[in-house]
């Protein structure tokens, strides 16, 4: 079997994200002791929140310091800027950022203001700052319903880089459902996204998903081979890929 993904089903979404976050924790110290940056590759969307508040939580209430952390985000809306309320910028300052001690200048979302001319330059500077950082230790995912995971569309193969992207019609709706106030000509129509090829060369992966709005998809990527109609499925190629599901989303396997 080729498939080389570890599921593990929690019963709640709180108690896979307490295991997640306490694992973050001991990179980020264990890191801190040796003097060296941890790099987080962090997702937004509703899923992660819960990640995040726990991470908080583990400032707060047990010192855990940020200040070695470096990370990048997966995608950006194309044409948002930091300051918009459904830019990812905004997203993960007011999530997590603004509520740790972590360096703004060491957080890194990609542009969604660069002009069309100099977004291929953007994306590639991504790529550069991802590897000049040591590369990605934990990515965190979220995954569409569409197998999307950072705004990789279907059809996508193993090997994309950070690149611009035009949003799938299912995911500008469900992005309307949950953000855009609910209004789906509000929801921009292209992102930049971290490309599967960037993401698969992050040291370790941790997909989250849950509700059983997620519970077909999520059958889809690990049990069917790899295909580019589920960009989400060539995650079973990487040899350190957790699948973190509750319940819900595990109820199809
Ligand atoms: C967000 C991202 C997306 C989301 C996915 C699921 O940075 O990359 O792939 O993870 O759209 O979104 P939620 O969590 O809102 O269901």
């Amino acid at each position: 079997m080729n498939n080389k993904i570890v599921v593990k089903v929690y019963p709640t979404k709180e108690e896979a994200a307490k295991e997640i976050a306490a694992e973050i924790a001991a990179l980020i110290r264990a890191r801190a002791a040796e003097g060296r940056e941890a790099v987080l590759g962090l997702a937004t969307g509703s899923t992660p929140v819960v990640l995040y508040k726990e991470l908080i939580r583990l400032h707060k209430e047990e010192g855990l310091s940020f200040k070695n952390v470096t990370t990048f985000n997966l995608d950006e809306y194309y044409g948002l800027d930091g300051t918009h309320d459904q830019s990812y910028r905004y997203f993960m300052n007011s999530e997590l950022f603004d509520h740790v001690d972590i360096d703004k200048e060491k957080t890194h979302v990609p542009d969604g203001t660069v002009p069309p001319d100099r977004v291929t330059e953007m994306c590639e500077k991504y790529d550069a700052d991802i590897k000049a950082a040591g590369g990605i230790d934990i990515q965190i995912l979220g995954i569409g319903r569409t197998g999307h995971i950072g705004f990789n569309e279907p059809p996508c193969g193993p090997e994309t880089r950070t690149h611009q992207v035009k949003l799938n019609d299912l995911t500008i709706k469900d992005n309307a459902r949950l953000f855009f106030h609910g209004k789906i000509e509000e929801v921009p129509t292209s992102a930049v996204t971290m490309g599967v090829g960037t993401i698969l060369d992050s040291r370790k992966i941790v997909l989250l998903a849950w509700g059983e709005g997620k519970a077909d998809i999520i059958y889809k990527s690990l049990m069917e081979p790899p295909t580019e109609k589920c960009p989400a499925s060539w995650l079973q190629k990487h040899g350190n890929c957790v699948f973190a599901v509750d319940a819900d989303a595990a109820s199809k396997l």
